[in-house]
């Protein structure tokens, strides 16, 4: 490090996406419905009745978006598997088409230098399985311990880097706390099934790609950064409730083996975790290589006040239904997210103290703007370059501090389906035209290839 600009000279610059959000071609391939096939089409379930069902068309446009990956000089592309088109029925023989597409995709990758991240639940369950009962039912982790073990099967020789799950809060919680997600079920006991459930099937995920010793494996949380509204002990509660309920519930057992018991006290009254059986909690144990945290806002919460808002985290927060949070005024992204990168260093020293020593990478962070091609063809983005570079001046900060991370991904390569809100946020460092299917690098983009080139904010 020669200022405090610069990065190690093996940081690793990337981007993500996930299949449900760019690819298309839901029927292709032998590809069968996923949940978010079904919410998608369920009427009032997005913005505008908005469907993956064509997206990026990224399953037939892959080299032309390998190119861009190329000309941005990504070192790592974190993509995730659709697990209805690798293993059509959640269960039995995998597709040959399926496993051909990513096969195709990791070979490209590689022929460019780039190396393939592959998440392997970015949220697409495959229907049949939501049907046999969904995350809530045990079958669902065994289920996912078998996939992991036969994309692994068909990838593992050129694939060396696995996250197991992406934000499990949001599969438990939005999936069936509050149903703003798929599968759109409102249960808050269903809810806490289904966390244990993830956290079960990470473990077995991770059993099944140990059988690789040259694996490097990991799970992806949207951990929360948070603030008391107030010191009273009222909002202090409030903090250790919501860090317990959305963070501690999925750090805990994967990275200490045991569930936090506040947060069993916390959630008594709804069920007594008669799901976590003995021997649970040596699987969802299973040592890891890393962590990766998305993150993209902090939050300031207190207890019951009147001033804050509920509404739209109710039934997200199972046992802490009584918390509020509270916006600060500070500048918002298109998502109207309050843009805090602080946060981002609050958070991530806590974690390097509490539960490290582990790597750390930003498998997430980004912004969402709502770019329009210019006059001149161009898409000017000056939000996105102050909100990502501001982002990385806190992660070239916590190198210089000693905290071992280790990469970054930008959210994301492409504008894409951002689930409930369908295709209105732009979140890209390309802008898609949704009607044909073109490709516009963003001002973002090319600042961001500079950026990795100069290994420096200073470019
Ligand atoms: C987190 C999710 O992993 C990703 O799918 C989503 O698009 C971004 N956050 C932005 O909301």
């Amino acid at each position: 490090m020669t200022s405090n600009s610069d990065f190690p000279a093996d940081f690793l610059w990337g981007a993500a996406t996930a299949s449900y959000q760019i690819e298309g071609a839901v029927t292709e391939g032998g590809r069968t419905p996923s949940i978010w096939d079904t919410f998608s089409h369920t009427p009032g379930r997005t913005v505008n009745g908005d469907t993956g069902d064509v997206a990026c068309d990224h399953y037939h446009r892959m080299g032309e978006d390998v190119a861009l990956m190329a000309k941005l000089g990504l070192k790592a592309y974190r993509f995730s598997t659709s697990w209805s088109r690798i293993q059509p029925h959640g269960r039995g023989p995998v597709s040959p088409d399926g496993i051909d597409f990513y096969s195709r995709l990791v070979d490209e990758l590689l022929e460019q230098g780039i190396q393939p991240w592959i998440t392997l639940y970015h949220w697409d369950l495959p229907q049949e399985l939501e049907d046999a009962g969904g995350w809530p039912n045990r079958d669902t982790a065994e289920r996912f311990g078998e996939y992991a073990a036969l994309t692994q099967a068909a990838l593992g020789d050129r694939v060396k880097h696995w996250i197991t799950l992406n934000e499990p809060w949001c599969t438990a919680y939005l999936g069936y706390g509050n149903g703003h997600h798929a599968p759109g079920r409102t249960d808050p006991v269903d809810a806490l099934a289904a966390a244990h459930h993830l956290n079960l099937g990470h473990g077995l995920a991770v059993r099944a790609l140990r059988t690789d010793a040259d694996a490097r494996i990991g799970l992806t949380l949207n951990l929360h950064s948070l603030l008391p509204h107030t010191e009273s002990p009222a909002d202090l509660d409030a903090v250790r409730r919501i860090d317990g309920v959305g963070n501690r519930v999925f750090l805990d057992p994967v990275l200490r083996g045991a569930y936090p018991e506040d947060v069993a006290a916390d959630v008594a009254h709804l069920t007594d975790l008669e799901f976590v059986r003995p021997g649970d909690l040596a699987v969802t144990s299973a040592p890891l290589d890393f962590l990766g945290v998305n993150y993209y806002s902090r939050q300031v919460v207190s207890g019951p006040s009147g001033s804050g808002e509920t509404d739209s985290h109710s039934g997200a927060w199972p046992g802490s239904e009584q918390v509020e949070f509270h916006r600060r005024g500070l500048p918002v992204t298109q998502m109207g997210w309050e843009i805090d990168p602080e946060g981002l260093t609050a958070l991530l020293r806590r974690v390097h103290q509490e539960y490290g020593p582990i790597p750390l990478y930003i498998t997430e962070n980004g912004a969402a703007y709502a770019d329009e091609i210019g006059a001149d063809g161009a898409v000017a983005d000056p939000e996105r370059i102050d909100y990502i570079g501001r982002h990385l001046a806190e992660v070239a900060g916590m190198i210089g501090e000693g905290i071992p991370l280790a990469g970054y991904f930008a959210w994301s390569l492409l504008d894409n389906f951002e689930w409930a809100w369908g295709y209105e946020k732009r979140f890209g460092l390309v802008h898609v035209d949704y009607t044909t299917q073109v490709r516009t690098p963003k001002a973002s983009a090319s600042w961001y290839a500079d950026v990795i080139q100069a290994n420096s904010l200073i470019t």
